[in-house]
């Protein structure tokens, strides 16, 4: 199978193509994003192009000219950034997808991964143990495009039998690249904070609890997703978490490894936007369906972060998260 990864430079899709590469083969495997490579693995291991998804000729001609057979369509502005930009928001997450849908059912793409988000999620959800099915009125534009994507990708799979899969992924935690633009990456920042031995001003509230996922598990979810028997698959988009936890909570867990961890709450716009998103999701779809079932508690996710990003540290590399917020 010739992979297409689209987003291959953010937080997500760094990671995923390259774990992609390592099951399926780095030729086989192509990174697409309108960054450059942030890591020498990922620049060198297989085919990197430079692409705007919005743009469906320069899309149309990746997919010829890489003969792809699959994509893992991660290209997409986050809610705190699509805040700031509604309209490129729609532009990427919409527009993009769209365009993939139409070239795929043109080229006969055999398989799509499209992430959803606990975005589609709104006020009047059930925000404890969210169900599967439920109440999708999110207030972001983000969590619209994320709808709106959900519905499409039903669609296309009723209507011309494409073969799409998402999950409602909840907050990514993750040591490699970090997250850009989303309402849950406070809890990516504290820990390179910690590391730095700098204070860390938290943009929502103490007891501000969303539901999250370690990179690991996030990575085998959407493989095992993808490698599940579509008959067993009830539905297309799946709820998924692996723990919920309040800001406060994971400052106390990274205190424990970092005593002085200094912290103090500042509460923005992005306060509002997790507000309406749920405190904890019910996966049960997932876990009964494919097996889904996470491996990463807080207490070892917080040791590996940690561990991780001193060794990145001590080789001179720890990125500067969010140099904008400082
Ligand atoms: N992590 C995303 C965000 O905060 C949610 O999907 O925007």
């Amino acid at each position: 199978m010739r992979i297409l990864v689209t987003g291959a430079t953010g937080q997500i899709g760094s990671e995923l193509t390259l774990e992609l590469r390592k099951r399926y083969g780095g030729d086989q495997v192509v990174a697409a994003g309108h960054r450059k490579p942030a890591s020498e693995a990922l620049a060198s291991s297989g085919p990197f192009v430079s692409l705007d998804v919005a743009n469906r000729d320069a899309l149309a001609q990746v997919i010829r000219e890489h003969r792809i057979e699959a994509v893992y369509h991660l290209a997409a502005v986050l809610s705190a950034t699509g805040e700031q930009n509604p309209q490129r928001a729609w532009e990427v997450n919409v527009s993009g997808l769209y365009n993939l849908l139409e070239l795929a059912r043109e080229a006969g793409i055999a398989q799509i991964f499209h992430p959803s988000s606990i975005a589609v999620f709104g006020p009047r959800t059930p925000r404890d143990r969210t169900p599967q099915d439920t109440v999708l009125s999110p207030t972001t534009m983000y969590g619209v495009t994320k709808v709106t994507g959900e519905l499409l990708a039903d669609y296309y799979a009723q209507r011309y039998g494409l073969d799409i899969r998402g999950l409602r992924y909840p907050g990514i935690i993750s040591s490699e690249t970090p997250p850009g633009g989303g309402t849950t990456d406070y809890a990516v920042e504290m820990f390179y904070y910690a590391v730095e031995g700098t204070p860390y001003t938290c943009f929502v509230r103490e007891d501000t609890m969303l539901p999250m996922m370690y990179m690991p598990d996030c990575l085998r979810s959407a493989i095992e997703l993808m490698e599940a028997p579509c008959a067993r698959l009830r539905y297309r988009t799946y709820n998924i978490t692996a723990l919920s936890f309040t800001a406060g909570e994971l400052a106390e867990e990274i205190r424990k490894h970092v005593p002085g961890f200094r912290i103090e709450y500042r509460p923005d716009f992005r306060q509002a936007i997790a507000d309406t998103w749920p405190r904890s999701i019910d996966d049960s779809a997932a876990r009964e369906d494919w097996g889904w079932n996470p491996r990463y508690g807080l207490a070892e996710m917080v040791r590996e972060m940690l561990e991780a990003l001193a060794r990145r540290k001590a080789a001179g590399c720890l990125y500067p998260v969010a140099a904008e917020s400082r």
